[in-house]
Formats: structure tokens, C-alpha cells, sequence
């Protein structure tokens, strides 16, 4: 259930800063939909350049019922967070990659991008707008939704010829609610992208495909599927939201970023992180096989951060993995998030202050 707005702030917060909070649960925070004041627009028209942007009140939007986006799902998203710390900034986890990470994605749905520079801004701004519903540090994260959508009318596939640049925001907190780790279950039914496909970008329709899955996963003692490649069905891919990491030996491996897997920004930190500590990171087709034999298995995405996988299922296996205090998922885990959250010092220039 989504927190809920309620009349009287968090104990924990004195009067002060209680006038830069909005009324938010705070300890209460998942990842679900808290509503912010504020979003970003910006518009591109065939032939001529993107809109300067403009703030304005959060809302719905109203776009031709012949959009790219609704009839064709022309259409990518990004997601990043924000995150204040303890000695009251605001600050931002790498919103570069996302906006490079946009650009091959509009690249592939031939769609024009917002300038880098103009996502990055974009994103200080609506997070500025929105900078009573940063959470305390330590609650969460404001997590950032930029979208790059064909809003034009188009009845013929091609491209739209109007693009919408839209920046929304939402206070969350863990993606899934369980603190103990992910129970997988490895689908071996549906496919989640195919080779030449969409799968390396974000795009919009990689998504509600994976839905069918996870409810068929959730509605058993599932939390979350792994899907396989769709070639061979013998290698792992990505989980529905995320990407997965082996760990065997002194060897952390994961699947290559070769067109079928999103290039996540926080898998390529972490395998960073990994081989700060000593470890040898291998980014290479891994074989269901291995993950079955795999010390310690673990996902890592904006939302998810990094989560630590219990138990891998796959037909009537079910391998259980080492958690807890002793894993390289926690410690990894505590490296990257000290980092985002202002604990330790930013060595990396990952952090950009608002
Ligand atoms: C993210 O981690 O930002 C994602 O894109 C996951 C989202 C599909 C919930």
C-alpha cells in the first residue's frame, strides 16, 4: 500500500524541518506512487529543436488518442534518484549515464533526444521543484521519471512527428518489501528480448511483456523471474526489472550487455565497486548450469539498488545461496548505497550536487 499523507509529521523530524518536508510517512515509504507537486515538459516538433522545458504543476497530460506512444508504444523512460544527506544537500547518482543512456535508446526508436545537457538541467529542476519531497537521509530516495515519448498523431508506423520530454517524481523506498532476499523463480516459458530487439534500450514495451510472468510467479512463493535468452534458453538474461550477478570463487560474472540487456548504471558501478575489492568482474554468457552452482547470486537496478537472491528455481531445482552479513552482496551493497546516500566521501565524481 502506498504511504499516505497524514496531518501530523514524523517524530523524528523537529519543527525546523518539518517546513522543508512534505507530509509524508517517511518510514512507511515503498515503491509505489507518492504523488510530487511539480514535473518537467519539454516538446520536440519535426524540424525544429526541443523546447527550452518548462516546470508545471504535476497532472495529467493530454495527448491524440493517435499518438506514436499509444498506438505504437514509441516510447522510453529513464529512471535515477535523488538522495539528501546528512549534511543537507541534495544530490544526484550519475544522471549523465541516463542521459547518454537516453540517447541510444531514442537512437534506436528514431526518436530526437534532449540534449544531455538539457536532461541533466531538466532533472536539477524538477527535483528542485520537488525538494520538500526528497526524503529524510536514510528514509529513500526521490526517484526521477524522465520520459521521451512520440506524442504526435500518426496513423501509419513511422515515427511521431512530436516528441514529449516529461520529468515526474516520486518519493520510494525499498522495491521489494521483504527485508530477508529475492526467492527467483527462472521462467522458461515466456522470452523477455530477442536478438536485434529492444531489449539493450528502455523502451516502454520491454516491460509489460515481463507483467505475466511475475504475476504467475508472485501468485505462487515467488518474489521475482529471471528470463533466459531467447536463442538458446540456456543462459541468463535479466529479472523482470533488473540485472543479475553470479558470484563463484573470486569470480563475480554477469551477462554481457551485447543488445538484449539494459545497461544498467548501477550493474556497471557495482561490478566497479567489485573490482575496487579485489574481485575479477567477467561479463560473458552465463549458463543456467552455472547459476545453479553459483556462491552467491544478487540483482542490482535504480530501484532495486542491489538485492541479494535467496533461492533460484528452476523446473524442480531450488538452490539456496549465501546472504547476510558475510556475502559480498552486503557489503557491496553497503559500499554503493554510503556512497549515494553521503556517508562516505564520493571518490568516483559519481554524486552531482543539486
Ligand atoms: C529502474 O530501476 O529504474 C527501473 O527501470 C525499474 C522499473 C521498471 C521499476
Amino acid at each position: 500500500m502506498a504511504p499516505s499523507a497524514h496531518p501530523s509529521s514524523s517524530p523524528l523530524l523537529t519543527s525546523k524541518e518539518e517546513e522543508k518536508y512534505a507530509d509524508v510517512k517517511w518510514d512507511e515509504l515503498e515503491f509505489a506512487l507518492v504523488p510530487t507537486d511539480y514535473m518537467y515538459v519539454a516538446k520536440y516538433k519535426q524540424g525544429e529543436s526541443f523546447s527550452e522545458g518548462e516546470i508545471v504543476p504535476y497532472g495529467d497530460i493530454s495527448i491524440s488518442p493517435c499518438a506514436g506512444i499509444l498506438n505504437y508504444g514509441q516510447g522510453l523512460f529513464e529512471g535515477l534518484k535523488a538522495y539528501r544527506t546528512e549534511d543537507g544537500r541534495i544530490t544526484l547518482f550519475r544522471p549523465d549515464e541516463n542521459a547518454l543512456r537516453m540517447q541510444t535508446g531514442a537512437d534506436r526508436l528514431c526518436m530526437t533526444p534532449p540534449s544531455p545537457d538539457q536532461f541533466v538541467e531538466a532533472v536539477k529542476q524538477t527535483v528542485l521543484a520537488n525538494n520538500k519531497w526528497v526524503p529524510p537521509p536514510g528514509k529513500g530516495a526521490l526517484y526521477i521519471r524522465p520520459l521521451l515519448i512520440g506524442t504526435g498523431a500518426i496513423l501509419g508506423v513511422a515515427s511521431a512527428p512530436e516528441y514529449t520530454f516529461l520529468i515526474y517524481t516520486s518519493p520510494v523506498g525499498n522495491y521489494h518489501k521483504a527485508s530477508s532476499g529475492l526467492n527467483l523463480k527462472v521462467d522458461d516459458k515466456h522470452r523477455r528480448a530477442h536478438s536485434g530487439g529492444t531489449g539493450g534500450v528502455k523502451s516502454c514495451t520491454n516491460y509489460s511483456p515481463v507483467v505475466k510472468s511475475l504475476i504467475e510467479a508472485k501468485s505462487s512463493v515467488f518474489s521475482d523471474v529471471l528470463f533466459l535468452d531467447a536463442a538458446t534458453g540456456k543462459n541468463i538474461e535479466e529479472i523482470s526489472t533488473c540485472n543479475i550477478f553470479i558470484l563463484k570463487g573470486n569470480i563475480v560474472s554477469t551477462p554481457p550487455t551485447s543488445g538484449t540487456i539494459l545497461p544498467g548504471i548501477t550493474r556497471k558501478s557495482i561490478s566497479e565497486l567489485a573490482r575496487d575489492i579485489g574481485y575479477q568482474i567477467q561479463e560473458r554468457n552465463v549458463s543456467v548450469d552455472e547459476l545453479l552452482e553459483a556462491e552467491e547470486v544478487f540483482c542490482t537496478g535504480t530501484a532495486m539498488v542491489l538485492k541479494a537472491v535467496e533461492t533460484v528455481t528452476f523446473h524442480d531445482k531450488k538452490i539456496k545461496y549465501k546472504t547476510g552479513e558475510e556475502a559480498l552482496s552486503t557489503k557491496l551493497h553497503l559500499m554503493l548505497t554510503n556512497i549515494q546516500t553521503g556517508v562516505v566521501e564520493d571518490h568516483k565524481g559519481w554524486m552531482v550536487d543539486i
